[in-house]
């Protein structure tokens, strides 16, 4: 079987995280968030995997290769320009099989797309859409369907008075090759506001899922999925023993790690540091004496100073952290931040990569 993937965002809601590195390949625990998705692929026997890429297409080139790591076979394609969800598949046409998977590359699921494929096949359906309930649909595609399961109505970004159901579209498709006929070639086209909404009554199916399943296209959504597959809330690779941890051989810790929590080749932790619960630390990543992190993630290379406390943020490959400092609310530090000692920062303030700020800087 065969899959195409989107990955041509910008990945704009995880800035200034993704203003460096592609979304796909932005570590997540222990492993480049879209590999989550090629293990999952692989385990349901899919293995010709094309990427559809576009912005800093090179970047994800580089990290996934050709997938023999993963043993799987990786090709990837790259738009112009953004061609939009819809423009992006028919331009991938010419690779694609008569029937192949089609999935929104921002995904971590477990849902389980071979009952989806079986689904499909057995209606005889053209598309067949995987549905999963979410408690707010406005942010996604809201999908009315029949009791035999054909979709009804197809409503991408609903407005409020739209919302009568919890059922959305969750980003993995099967699809016949005939429907990309129905798209024009070369310009920028939206699958689910204009080929979805058209195929309503010729084919179109929904699969309600069962299973995890978190778009991460923000902060805190980032934070969430690392929690889920720190505390084995979704089934994927990441390898934490029977008391949740994987800290490598050679980290050294004279502080405490707290499971959940990984950390990874190369950290250490000075005496009183204290890591977890729900935390990850990145390769080389230094934690000071009398420091806590707690529900965060830091990525390879940061260093954190004496006597911070770092709750529920993200802190950028190679940033600096100055002594005492704390952070909190879903702040972000891009790559290579530098914060002065005895700052603050909170509620969701979000460092751009390089930036420098001096000591007690206060950013709400
Ligand atoms: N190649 C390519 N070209 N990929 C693109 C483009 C493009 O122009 N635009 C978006 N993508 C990729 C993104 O990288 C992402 O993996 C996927 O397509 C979906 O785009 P998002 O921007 O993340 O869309 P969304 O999350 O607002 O909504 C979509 O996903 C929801 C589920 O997470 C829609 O498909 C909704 O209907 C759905 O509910
Ligand atoms: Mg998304």
């Amino acid at each position: 079987m065969q899959a195409l993937i989107l990955v041509g965002g910008e990945g704009t809601r995880l800035r200034p995280l993704t203003s460096t590195i592609p979304k796909p390949v932005l570590p997540l625990v222990d492993r480049p968030i879209i590999a989550y998705m090629l293990e999952w692929l692989r385990g349901h026997g899919v293995t010709d995997i094309v990427m559809s890429c576009g912005f800093l297409a090179s970047g994800v080139r580089n990290v996934l290769g050709d997938g023999s790591d993963l043993g799987i076979r990786l090709r990837y394609v790259e738009e112009p320009r953004p061609l939009g969800t819809g423009g992006a598949v028919k331009y991938a046409e010419s690779l694609l099989e008569e029937r192949f998977l089609m999935l929104n590359g921002d995904v971590l699921t477990d849902l389980d797309v071979s009952a989806q494929l079986e689904q499909h096949e057995h209606t005889g359906a053209r598309a067949t859409l995987a549905l999963i309930p979410v408690d707010d649909p406005s942010a996604y595609g809201l999908v009315r369907l029949e009791e035999d399961r054909t979709v009804k109505e197809f409503l991408e970004k609903p407005s409020p008075d739209q919302i009568d159901t919890d059922l959305i579209n969750a980003g993995a498709y099967v699809l016949e090759r005939d429907v990309l006929s129905l798209i024009p070639p070369g310009v920028t086209w939206s699958i689910e506001r204009e080929l979805f909404p058209r195929l309503v009554g010729q084919g179109l199916y929904g699969f309600p899922g069962e299973g995890y399943w978190l778009d991460i296209g923000t902060p805190e959504r980032y934070l969430q999925a690392t929690f889920d597959i720190l505390e084995r809330n979704v089934h994927t690779g990441v390898d934490l023993d029977a008391g949740f941890l994987d800290v490598a051989d050679d980290v050294e810790s004279r502080g405490r790690i707290v499971p959940p929590a990984v950390v990874q080749a190369g950290a250490s932790i000075a005496p009183g540091g204290r890591v977890g619960s729900l935390a990850v630390l990145g390769r080389d990543v230094k934690v000071g004496r009398e420091a806590t992190i707690e529900r965060a993630v830091v990525l390879q290379g940061a260093e954190v100073g004496a006597g911070c406390q770092l709750e529920q943020c993200i802190v950028g490959a190679g940033a600096r952290v100055g002594e005492g400092t704390q952070i909190d609310g879903g702040v972000v530090l891009g790559e290579g931040v530098t914060v002065g000692a005895g700052s603050g920062l909170s509620a969701g303030a979000r460092i751009f990569p390089g930036v420098t700020l001096p000591d007690g800087a206060i950013r709400f």
